[in-house]
């Protein structure tokens, strides 16, 4: 066998909501987180995609998700909800609360929502494409427990608070979606695998010292040094702060305490850009701002200027066609008979 094997996206699906119901989440629920990983895969997000499921199937059965969580958003003004995800699973909460905010921004202009006690919930751009495919514009935000170290710290605080942000256009769309680490640790222990250098940008060692070598590493740092601090502490704001009250070295850990529920917050942003209409219309403007990047001249060393998430979209076109590449030992996982 490969090391990678090349499977259809249906199929992957299949497979994933398959083990995470023989973990005990029921069929539906298990199919949401499902879609929400394999959609990360096909757009070459493979570090939020069915590679998790293994994870998350030890925490179920290890009690550290409730499946039995309720999801009633919680009105705190008109616009504004809260959803108490109970220690549930933070795929499907996620998905409840953007899909309220973007009902809730269709008829009021602008919604927020905020989440706590979620557990994690995957690669954001799933959020964010919920609202370009509502032609709104999206904000999703998530805490996440210690790994970073912040900007002049020696060690872990941070986690790698990542946002993603949706804006539509007539025909293509903006999405970023980044953590505000300069690399996820999982690109670290890749290099640790491979006993390869790493820049001396991605992470300090015990000390707080800049490394290159990946086995010294042992905190990621923000992206941008200051800027990509502020950036991660915005986030914790958002989330932690404002709706969960818990952050950074507070929240339960990932791996580990695999009993414990956790108390992850996300934040939810919606705005309906019709509101303030603009003439030519934000989708015809958005469209237009998107042709003029692309019809810039490439610095040298660049294919062509790309829009973020414009990379995403077209490794998801070829996905689609071709087939995900997945590890081998990942797909052993998802074959694997209970
Ligand atoms: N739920 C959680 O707890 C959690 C925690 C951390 C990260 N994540 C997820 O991890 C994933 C990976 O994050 P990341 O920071 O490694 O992303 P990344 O560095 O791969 O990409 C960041 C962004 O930069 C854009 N980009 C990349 N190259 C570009 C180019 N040449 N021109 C224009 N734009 C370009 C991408 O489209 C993307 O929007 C995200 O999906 C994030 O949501 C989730």
């Amino acid at each position: 066998m490969a090391d990678i094997i090349i499977e259809k996206a249906p199929v992957l699906k299949k497979m994933a909501a398959k083990k995470l119901q023989d973990a005990g989440m029921a069929r539906e629920d298990a199919g949401t987180v499902a879609d929400i990983l394999v959609y990360a895969d096909l757009r070459g997000v493979h570090s939020h995609g069915v590679l998790r499921v293994e994870h998350y199937a030890k925490r179920i059965r290890s009690g550290g998700i409730n499946l039995a969580m309720k999801l009633k958003l919680k009105m705190l003004k008109p616009n504004i909800g809260l959803l108490d995800a109970q220690g549930g699973m933070g795929h499907n909460a996620a998905k409840f609360a953007m899909g309220e905010a973007i009902k809730i921004a269709a008829k009021r202009g602008i919604a927020l929502v905020g989440v706590k006690n979620a557990s994690h919930c995957g690669a954001l751009a799933y959020y964010a494409q919920m609202a370009i495919d509502a032609k709104m514009m999206g904000m999703a935000c998530v805490n996440t427990d210690s790994c970073m170290a912040p900007f002049g710290g020696r060690k872990a605080f941070f986690g790698t608070n990542p946002f993603a942000f949706g804006f539509p256009a007539k025909k293509d769309a903006i999405l970023l979606d980044m953590a505000t680490s300069e690399v996820a640790f999982g690109k670290v222990l890749h290099a640790r695998e491979k006993n390869m250098t790493i820049p001396d940008t991605w992470g300090v060692d015990a000390e707080g010292h800049k490394c290159t070598d990946p086995h010294k590493v042992v905190s990621v740092v923000p992206f941008g040094g200051a800027k990509g601090n502020g950036v991660a502490v915005m986030v914790e704001a958002l989330t932690g702060l404002m709706i969960g009250g818990v952050f950074g070295p507070h929240l339960v850990t990932m791996y580990g305490q695999y009993e414990k529920r956790r108390n992850i917050s996300n934040f939810f942003f919606v705005v309906d850009p019709k509101v303030f209409g603009a003439k030519p219309s934000y989708l015809a403007t958005a469209q237009k701002m998107i042709d003029e990047l692309h019809a810039q001249e490439p610095a040298p060393g660049f294919e062509k200027v790309f829009i973020p998430g414009e990379i995403e979209y077209n490794t998801m076109k070829r996905y689609a066609k071709e087939g995900i590449p997945v590890p081998k030992g990942v797909y052993e996982f998802l074959a694997e008979k209970n």
